[in-house]
């Protein structure tokens, strides 16, 4: 069983007496003291460049980063280090694949209809750029991912990029199953494990994707980390989009000779320190069970759903079902801003919530909702927490 009181003293910010309940975990995740204290190490001791220069700072540097590729390998049990590329984000991950992968005009992409902004603006892009046909998966009316659609739509693409769990919802779609479609349809699949990686364990060998995009700082790492997977083969062939110094082993006034994957996608220097607390980020989580994980996430979600039904106003957005959210519970309540309902949340209570379309506009103009709150939980939130935000709601409600 999780221990909720010891796991919290790994939190600097959660062992003060005055600590925030901290509901935005689905934008960005705590950071645990050893994640911090590594990257204070990185600049205190050794802040130097990796794989270039000879000095023992230097070496020191390409050894961490080395150890940080192989130790993400692992975590997602990717075949090499090689398929391990160092990004500052998920929206990266996708625009190095948007825009290296060889789209053709007329090649048909698919995406569902509640991808984040960074799964669909790529291709929106790639739309009006590469004259891609962009189509959109249709899902079932509580917002799950509707297979039949997609058996009939996969027929003649080329690509399906598919957020594998939803920061709308919290819904996970069923990545397996997409996958095994696609590929038997010839199709190759990008999933989007922004929202899945730090809760449940991701095997890319298993889905047998093809590429994968996540961020750190969702996952316990720091901001402005990320991971872009690719099955090497794959890799290989992509051409990358960004280039200049790390990317290439030597150059003339008239010719360049590229390095091989992975660094011919790492152009310039790096986020060291980022990279070095990443690493941490994925010890932490590895001494962790995802099963506790998810079972601590739907204990409150259940307690928060069941709670937030008994006003009838309050709507959730996704399936009734908490357990098929995992840690998200959005909802709005009609004609009302639901921005002014997080911000007195926030000076009320000093709960942290997010409002807003939670960069998801697209789903948002099309069902005609202006706005919702979002509440999403992680491991080191307590059933304390959660009962002490439903009766703020509650006050909430009598002045808003
Ligand atoms: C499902 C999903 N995809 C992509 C992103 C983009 O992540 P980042 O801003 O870290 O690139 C997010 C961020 O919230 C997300 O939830």
């Amino acid at each position: 069983m999780l221990d909720i009181n010891k796991i919290r003293k790994d939190f600097k910010i959660l062992s003060d007496e005055k600590a925030p309940i901290y509901f935005d975990n689905a934008c960005m995740s705590l950071k645990p003291n050893t994640v911090v204290n590594a990257m204070n190490t990185y600049y205190y001791e050794f802040p130097a460049c990796a794989g270039r220069s000879a000095h023992k700072m230097g070496d020191k540097v390409t050894k961490k980063i080395k150890e940080t590729r192989t130790l993400i390998a692992k975590f997602i049990n990717a075949d090499s280090q090689k398929e391990i590329i160092f990004t500052r984000n998920t929206t990266e991950g996708i625009n190095l694949l948007a825009n290296s992968f060889p789209f053709k005009s007329g090649d048909i992409v698919l995406v569902s209809d509640k991808e984040h902004n960074s799964n669909l603006v790529p291709w929106l892009r790639l739309k009006e750029k590469a004259g891609i046909i962009l189509k959109i998966i249709p899902g079932n009316n509580d917002n799950t991912f509707n297979l039949e659609n997609f058996k009939e739509q996969v027929i003649g693409a080329k690509f399906v990029s598919i957020g594998h769990t939803s920061n709308l919802d919290g819904v996970t779609n069923p990545a397996k199953e997409i996958i095994e479609i696609a590929h038997k349809n010839g199709v190759l699949v990008h999933l989007d494990a922004a929202q899945s990686i730090a809760h449940q364990k991701i095997d890319v060998r298993d889905l047998d994707v093809d590429f994968l995009s996540f961020s750190g700082h969702k996952m316990l790492g720091p901001s402005g980390t990320g991971i872009f997977y690719g099955k090497q083969k794959l890799l290989e062939d992509l051409a990358p989009f960004m280039v200049g110094g790390d990317t290439v082993e030597s150059t003339t006034y008239e010719s360049y000779k590229m390095l091989e994957v992975p660094e011919k996608f790492e152009a310039g220097l790096q986020d060291y320190a980022g990279i070095i607390g990443l690493g941490e980020a994925v010890k932490y989580l590895d001494q962790l069970s995802f099963k506790e994980i998810s079972e601590h996430e739907i204990k409150l979600n259940t307690y928060i759903t069941e709670e937030l039904r008994k006003f009838p106003k309050v709507k959730i957005i996704g399936p009734t079902d908490p357990v098929l959210r995992g840690g998200i519970i959005n909802f709005y309540i009609e004609n009302t801003d639901m921005h002014k309902f997080a911000i007195i949340l926030d000076e009320m209570a000093g709960i942290a919530i997010r409002s807003g379309q939670h960069c998801v506009h697209s789903w948002f103009h099309s069902k005609k909702i202006y706005n919702s709150a979002r509440v999403s939980v992680y491991f080191y939130n307590t059933m304390e927490e959660a009962e002490i935000f439903i009766s703020n709601f509650t006050k909430i409600l009598k002045i808003i």
